[in-house]
């Protein structure tokens, strides 16, 4: 297993370069808290997937709560979905990248979950805000909200500054989740680790294809985990 060089050369992500992310883990409470105590600074945000305009809103407490985060983005802009696709999204936030799920996948059904109860309440507003009808926000660790139901991918953003342990545990509790064919797909970068989790990925599943890379950022798409 590699250690975690940093790929790309890319040490920081953009969060660290620019003033968009400085308020990012606001509260000296990480944006993993089950209960930010944060004070609330709600402020609404746009973004484009496939040409629909979508109006969200963010807040203190939570991850990427002054924009789209640039791994997130570069996940969504490179996640293909079936339009029947059953889809999880782990660790929703605020709820991009399930929002862009349901989206690209109408006849299907997007769960997002997250542990973050303020995530969850934001992310049950913008839903709604979006008027999308064929998506599920829970509230809960892990995969526990989602009990034994199976999906055909499983998409996150995972929280690197939880530990190794929890992004582990995403990665080993996903065959359990996928149906056949299912798929994972993940977005990191290097000084997250990224290329040790691909490596882990290749040791154990069928195939994992790396869809692109930049800024230091992978998204990489697994499939075929054998079956637990
Ligand atoms: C890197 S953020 C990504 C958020 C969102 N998907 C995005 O891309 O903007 C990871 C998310 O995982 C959530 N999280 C952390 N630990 C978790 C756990 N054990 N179970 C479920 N969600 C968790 C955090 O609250 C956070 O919202």
């Amino acid at each position: 297993m590699p250690a975690e060089p940093d790929d790309d050369g890319a040490e920081e992500g953009p969060s660290a370069r620019t003033s968009r992310g400085a308020g990012r883990d606001a509260g000296f409470q990480h944006y993993f808290s089950a209960h930010p105590t944060a004070p609330h600074a709600t402020r609404p945000l746009r973004f484009l997937y496939r040409g629909q305009v979508l109006n969200c809103t963010t807040d203190r407490g939570i991850f990427s709560s002054e924009g789209l985060d640039p791994g997130t983005s570069l996940l969504i802009e490179n996640m293909e979905l079936g339009e029947n696709d059953r889809v999880l999204d782990l660790g929703c936030g605020w709820g991009a990248i399930g929002i862009a799920a349901a989206i690209g996948a109408p006849r299907g059904r997007t769960t997002l979950t997250d542990v973050n109860h303020r995530a969850v309440h934001l992310a049950r507003s913008n839903v709604k805000i979006n008027h999308l009808t064929n998506v599920e926000v829970l509230q809960g660790e892990l995969f526990a909200p989602v009990g034994e139901e199976l999906f055909d991918l499983i998409v996150s953003n995972p929280p690197y500054k939880a530990g190794r342990e929890v992004i582990l545990a995403i990665l080993q509790g996903a065959p359990a989740h996928l149906r056949e064919e299912g798929r994972l797909l993940l977005v990191g970068k290097g000084s997250q680790g990224i290329l040790y989790y691909q490596a882990w990925l290749r040791e154990r599943w069928r195939s994992v294809d790396v869809l692109a890379r930049s800024s230091g950022y992978r998204v990489l798409l697994a499939r075929g985990p054998p079956r637990q």
